[in-house]
Order: structure tokens, then C-alpha cells, then sequence
């Protein structure tokens, strides 16, 4: 087991295929020109076999596949099928722009539940964000899914003055279709256009839904991210993710591998610890492992909640979240 100082069992491992992207999000990518990581430097396939087998050794039980976009990798399918023999739940958060041409290989790997990105159900309010006009592709992907037997979470990055006037419309959607919609506190990276009077908490969302709905909260596992709930009758369900108002350090059972292969043992740490030099050199990278989750803070995430109306964005350090993959 991968245990920290602070008694939390790490056994959730989110990989990062690439940080190359097929679309634009404004609150994702750095406002200046940014280059992708060329392939040279990027984890092979079966790099990230060999790094995946060892956290499964110790104990992970659950991988998720992130991006950038996950499903540009040329060898995104080939990924997905070897991962998906470990003795893991495998996953994906994606923008869901490809899972049409996924769908054989995803059911052939056996997934049941995807989070797809999806931010407005406007058409030119999905251009405005994304920079790509493939609103109805996502939208259809997502009903494909559920066609197909696949769970599809809904990931909304609220932003005052943005979306947040359709946080009604995503419920209306969860009426006749069992779509799961999570609503998300928009956080900081770098050059992503934050500010703090863009957040909207997630009591401020529930206050929203509360105008139009009633609706019952439902039970969570341990480390879940989101605290959700059901409209009654509503064949779908929708939850809040509280990333920046009340942070959920205290279950974290994360830790994070870049697509170039540094382990990072928090969405917020600086710190990273390159276990791909060491795989390429032959060498063991169990304690590495250790030793990065050792060093893991007890609350990276809380050093918004306390303050973070106050919080300036240039305070921020980090990759930006197209290289960590959220
Ligand atoms: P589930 O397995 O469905 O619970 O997914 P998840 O919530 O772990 O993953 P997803 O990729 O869908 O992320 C949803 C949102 O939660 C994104 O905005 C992530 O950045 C955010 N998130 C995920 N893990 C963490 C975390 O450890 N800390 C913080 N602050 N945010 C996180
Ligand atoms: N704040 C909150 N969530 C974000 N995501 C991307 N950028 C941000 C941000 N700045 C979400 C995406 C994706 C997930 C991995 O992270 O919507 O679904
Ligand atoms: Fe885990 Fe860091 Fe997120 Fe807190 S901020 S929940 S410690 S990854």
C-alpha cells in the first residue's frame, strides 16, 4: 500500500497521455502560444505499462486516463487495451470529440463509466470556449455512450457571468436522460484567466438549482471529489465538486503521473519526481514512489479556502492544466 504521513491510502493513479489537445479551452491552456510536448519526450506505451504495473503492485486501484486529450495519442487504443488486463478500474476524463471512433475499443476494455468536458449546451458559447465547433459531436458522443451502456459524468467548469446561467439547463437535460452532471468551482492555473470573482461556490450553485427543483443528496464513497445529489424523478443525477470553497484534501487518494513521466504526489505540488529518467536508466522506482508520497502535504488544495476571494492569480505556480490533466 502507498500510504502518506497523514494516513490517507493513495490507490487512485490519473496518467496523462499527452498534453496535446484537439481543442482550445480558454481556462485549460496558457494564454500565450504553447508548444505540446514532442513524441521524444513523452512516456512510450509500454513505459507507461511498466510504471502502471508498479503502482499496481502497490496498490492502485483505480487509473484514469487524462489529457490534454487522452484520445489524440495515435496510440491512445493500444494504451487503453493493455492497461485495461491490470486488476484496476480503468477510466478516462476526455472531451469526448472521438469517443465515436473509440466506442469498440472502450467496450473492448471492458469500461462502464466515462467523465466527459463539457462546459455549455449552446452551440456558439462551446466555440467561444473551446475554439472548435464541435458542439454536437460531444453532445452526440456523450448520448452514444449511454446508448452503449457506458456511465457518462459530465464535468462543467462553472464561471460567473459565463455558464452560469445554464446551470438549470443541465438539470432540465438529467430529466429524461441519465446523464450525471458535476458542476465544478472554476480553479487558478497559470495564464488560464482566472479571478476570484469568476467562482461561483458550490452553495451558490445549489442556491440556483434550489430556485427551479428540489432534490435529495445521495450517499458518496471515502475519496470521492463530489458531493451529489438527485432531483426525484430525474433519470440522470447531478453533483457539485468544491475544488476551491471547501477543498477535499483530507480523502485524497490521488497522485498524478505528466505525460513526460514526472510523478506528482498533488494537482497543486511543485514538486516533481521523474520516474521516467529512472525507467529509461533500468533502475527501481518503487522508492521514488514512496518518497514522493511521503513529502505529500497535508493540504496543498487548502491554501484557497481559506481565502480565496482574496487570492491573486499571479500567485499561482503551477503547469497549467492541460500538462497535468486535471
Ligand atoms: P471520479 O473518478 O469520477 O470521481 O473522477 P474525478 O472527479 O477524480 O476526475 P475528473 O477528471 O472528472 O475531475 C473532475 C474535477 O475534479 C476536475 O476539475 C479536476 O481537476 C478536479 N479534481 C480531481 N482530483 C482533484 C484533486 O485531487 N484536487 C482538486 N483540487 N481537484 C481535483
Ligand atoms: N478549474 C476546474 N476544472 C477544470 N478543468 C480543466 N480546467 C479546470 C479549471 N481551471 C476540468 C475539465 C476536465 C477536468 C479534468 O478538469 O473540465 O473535465
Ligand atoms: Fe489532493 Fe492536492 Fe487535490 Fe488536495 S489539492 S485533494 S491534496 S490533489
Amino acid at each position: 500500500m502507498i500510504i502518506d504521513q497523514f494516513n490517507r491510502v493513495h490507490d487512485y493513479l490519473r496518467i496523462s497521455l499527452t498534453d496535446n489537445c484537439n481543442f482550445r479551452c480558454f481556462y485549460c491552456m496558457p494564454e500565450e502560444e504553447y508548444e505540446f510536448t514532442p513524441a521524444s519526450k513523452l512516456m512510450q506505451a509500454h513505459e507507461i505499462e511498466t510504471i502502471a504495473k508498479t503502482f499496481v503492485s502497490l496498490g492502485v486501484k483505480k487509473i484514469r486516463l487524462t489529457g490534454g486529450e487522452p484520445l489524440v495519442r495515435k496510440d491512445a487504443a493500444d494504451i487503453i487495451l493493455a492497461l485495461s488486463k491490470l486488476p484496476v478500474t480503468l477510466t478516462l476524463t476526455t472531451n469526448g470529440a472521438r469517443l465515436h471512433e473509440f466506442l469498440p475499443t472502450l467496450k473492448q476494455a471492458g469500461i462502464t463509466s466515462l467523465n466527459v468536458s463539457l462546459d455549455t449546451l449552446q452551440a456558439d458559447k462551446f466555440q467561444l470556449i473551446t475554439r472548435r465547433d464541435q458542439f454536437k459531436r460531444v453532445y452526440d458522443n456523450i448520448h452514444l455512450l449511454i446508448e452503449n451502456d457506458i456511465r457518462a459524468k459530465v464535468n462543467v467548469v462553472v464561471m460567473k457571468d459565463f455558464n452560469d446561467q445554464e446551470i438549470n439547463s443541465f438539470i432540465a437535460w438529467t430529466k429524461n436522460t441519465p446523464v450525471h452532471v458535476r458542476f465544478i468551482e472554476f480553479m487558478p492555473f497559470q495564464g488560464n484567466r482566472w479571478t476570484s470573482n469568476k467562482v461561483l461556490t458550490w452553495q451558490q450553485i445549489l442556491q440556483i438549482i434550489e430556485a427551479e427543483y428540489s432534490f435529495l443528496p445521495l450517499k458518496g464513497e471515502l475519496n470521492d471529489t463530489a458531493k451529489k445529489y438527485l432531483v426525484p424523478g430525474h433519470a440522470g443525477t447531478f453533483a457539485v465538486i468544491s475544488t476551491m470553497s471547501a477543498p477535499f484534501c483530507s480523502t485524497c487518494n490521488r497522485m498524478r503521473l505528466t505525460a513526460d513521466g514526472k510523478m506528482k504526489n498533488c494537482l497543486f505540488s511543485q514538486e516533481e519526481t521523474d520516474l521516467l529518467t529512472t525507467i529509461r536508466n533500468g533502475g527501481d522506482i518503487i522508492p521514488l514512489i514512496r518518497q514522493s508520497i511521503h513529502a505529500k502535504k497535508k493540504e496543498l488544495g487548502g491554501q484557497f479556502n481559506t481565502d480565496f476571494e482574496h487570492l491573486e492569480a499571479s500567485a499561482i505556480q503551477n503547469r497549467s492544466m492541460i500538462t497535468i490533466g486535471g
